[in-house]
């Protein structure tokens, strides 16, 4: 990022202190608040306003071995693109040139799609999985790339035509308030779309998460990876017979925790390498705070809101909102 990119986003609040760059790319430097109250590395082009770890390093550490494995500019199909348009019902022309913010951004498959549209975007994600994302998607276009959290949230509120945020919230210490501290960055008339994990006390496949996840959660995430980086292959077809089998699959599969997308149009290696990574995710994560259609429904109306809906999208509750 160049620095018109630092003074559009944060706006006259910072100095900044460039150590190294790269032609108009600001490399190394630091951003210091002009009140002197708070210095912000930038590291490796990237501005970073949390601390380098955090409660999020499980998903640095994923992000970072399997950066591409979810790109839909690697696999070749528009798993991500179907899964974001489907979900927001946002549609490519109306992002076209408007500014977006995406929250928990992982290694960027999203950010991919929005920028692929044209979209203005400020992306960032706790951990430092950033780096991955920088790789996978500095090039492509409009974006402010930062390590930042999401309770805190270094621009003007009522900044943002769109927010997004998928796959994350459920993530956070506290869902409902993270709903909020992100809602408050959108601009009356834009729009938010978010997803989070449905609790529906139903017994199904994917939450045999939560019976291993008290032993799983303690074990140092690259000894679980490397187990199930071993496991994974030997069991994915076992996993795949079961999960065949009407309405045994949901007692059966809620014991063992395996993420198979067998339905999905994948080749082996694909399915191995998603199985792989996203069971780590469900595993490794630290906070998996599951939500309610009821609850999601009360943070939109906390918030105003009266043209909104809420409906079980492709990973969970989806919530969708023009802002009052
Ligand atoms: C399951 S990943 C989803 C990533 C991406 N949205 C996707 O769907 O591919 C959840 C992400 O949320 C991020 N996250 C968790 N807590 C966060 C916070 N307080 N602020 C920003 N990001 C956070 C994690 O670091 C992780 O990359």
């Amino acid at each position: 990022m160049d620095k018109s990119q630092y003074e559009k986003y944060l706006g006259d609040r910072w100095h900044i202190n460039i150590s190294k760059n790269e032609g108009v790319r600001i490399v190394d430097g630091q951003l210091v608040l002009k009140n002197g109250d708070k210095k912000v590395p930038i590291v490796n082009s990237i501005p970073r306003f949390v601390e380098r770890e955090n409660y999020a390093d499980n998903f640095g550490l994923q992000w970072n071995k399997f950066r591409s494995t979810q790109l839909d500019s690697y696999m070749g199909k528009p798993v991500t693109a179907d899964r974001f348009w489907k979900n927001t019902k946002w549609a490519p022309a109306e992002i076209k040139g408007k500014a977006m913010l995406e929250a928990g951004s992982g290694a960027g498959r999203f950010t991919e799609i929005m920028l692929g549209a044209g979209a203005k975007l400020a992306s960032f994600d706790y951990s430092n999985a950033v780096e991955a994302n920088f790789k996978n998607n500095a090039h492509k276009g409009d974006l402010f790339l930062f390590q930042g959290d999401l309770f805190d949230i270094p621009f003007d509120d009522k900044q943002f035509d769109f927010v997004f945020c998928y796959g994350v919230l459920q993530h956070t210490p506290d869902p409902e308030k993270a709903f909020y501290a992100i809602e408050k960055k959108l601009k009356p008339g834009g729009k938010i779309s978010i997803d989070v994990y449905h609790k529906d006390g139903k017994i199904r496949p994917w939450k045999s998460k939560y019976i291993w996840r008290p032993i799983t959660t303690k074990i140092d995430p690259q000894k679980l990876l490397k187990f199930l980086k071993y496991f994974i292959p030997v069991w994915l077809p076992f996993d795949t017979a079961i999960k065949l089998i009407p309405v045994l699959r949901n007692y059966l599969g809620a014991v063992i925790p395996c993420w198979n997308y067998f339905y999905m149009d994948l080749s082996l290696k694909e399915k191995v390498e998603w199985a792989v990574m996203d069971t780590f995710d469900v595993l490794a994560a630290k906070y998996d705070i599951p939500m309610t259609m009821a609850d999601v429904d009360r943070w939109f109306k906390n918030c105003g809101y009266t043209n909104y809906e809420v409906f079980e999208g492709s990973n969970g509750i989806v919530g969708n909102g023009i802002k009052p």
